[in-house]
């Protein structure tokens, strides 16, 4: 078995690899092959973000509708084993593909991928998608940070260099312009609800409210006002189902930032 610092030279900071044109970290990129024979459910949610726009806020509210507001079942599993990551993958880690295995229906899929990438059954299935985008200023500063701690992705060098490379789409996930553009038009012909990370701020309950309209459930008023509390940033930050805090450090440092960093705007 490999000790834990072989681990860290084989996993640590590949150079990312372009996929139709995409860059991605090296690990996901293997997997857009055996992914696109990846077959939807037409009862899968598919929570769809470009990388540091609430991802995981978003997993965590809709995580606890499907559970009914029940904060125990929320606590059973880190939220990257409660809501697969599609294109998840790295030696040592189950990958989401994987983790698929063992997710019963309805199950809540998370995916960074550009639409050209995603597994076509999702599409053909009319899998319901839940959208969320965050302004670009915070997604390159978040984004950054995150580059900083997470070693799967090279390093981020300078600020003024990563801004630049943002800004030209030479990040992992490529272009966060076109991304927010694409999946905003997926809705003229796609059951897609399109929310804003600045709007969950300012009124979680409203959102959470809308998100609940577009799923066809209703729970009580006292359960969103559960929801909207367990699901603020602070209570996050201190959850290690929610807070990543379960990652080996070798992938991820929280002590050089961490995953809950600030979560303004
Ligand atoms: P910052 O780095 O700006 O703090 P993702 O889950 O898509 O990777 O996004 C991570 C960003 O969302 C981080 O932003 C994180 O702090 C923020 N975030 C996570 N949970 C949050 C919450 N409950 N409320 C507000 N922001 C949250």
């Amino acid at each position: 078995t490999p000790s834990s610092m072989e681990l860290v030279q084989d996993t640590s900071r590949p150079p990312l690899v372009k996929v139709k044109g995409v860059p991605l970290i090296k690990y996901f990129a293997e997997v857009m092959g055996p992914l696109q024979s990846f077959q939807a459910w037409p009862d899968d949610l598919l929570i769809s973000t470009y990388p540091k726009s609430g991802t995981t806020w978003l997993s965590e509210i809709l995580e606890m509708i499907y559970q009914g507001g029940d904060l125990e079942k929320c606590h059973r599993a880190p939220i990257y084993i409660r809501v697969p990551f599609l294109e998840f993958k790295c030696p040592g880690v189950p990958s989401g593909l994987e983790t698929l295995k063992d997710t019963p229906a309805p199950r809540l899929l998370k995916t960074h991928l550009p639409l050209g990438l995603i597994p076509q059954s999702l599409l053909d299935q009319k899998v319901k998608v839940v959208y969320v985008a965050r302004n670009a200023k915070d997604v390159a500063v978040s984004y950054y940070n995150f580059y900083k701690m997470a070693k799967l992705y090279p390093d981020p060098g300078s600020w003024d260099n990563f801004l630049e490379k943002f800004m030209d789409g030479q990040v992992s996930y490529g272009s966060w312009y076109q991304h927010v553009q694409e999946w905003w038009e997926l809705s003229r012909t796609h059951p897609v609800l399109y929310l804003f990370y600045e709007d969950l701020k300012e009124n979680p309950k409203r959102e959470i409210r809308k998100i609940l309209e577009f799923l066809g459930r209703s729970l009580s008023e006292e359960t969103v006002d559960h929801i909207v509390q367990h699901t603020s940033f602070e209570e996050m930050k201190k959850n290690p189902m929610a807070n990543y805090s379960t990652i080996p450090t070798e992938m991820m440092d929280h002590s050089i930032s961490p995953f809950m960093r600030k979560g303004v705007c």
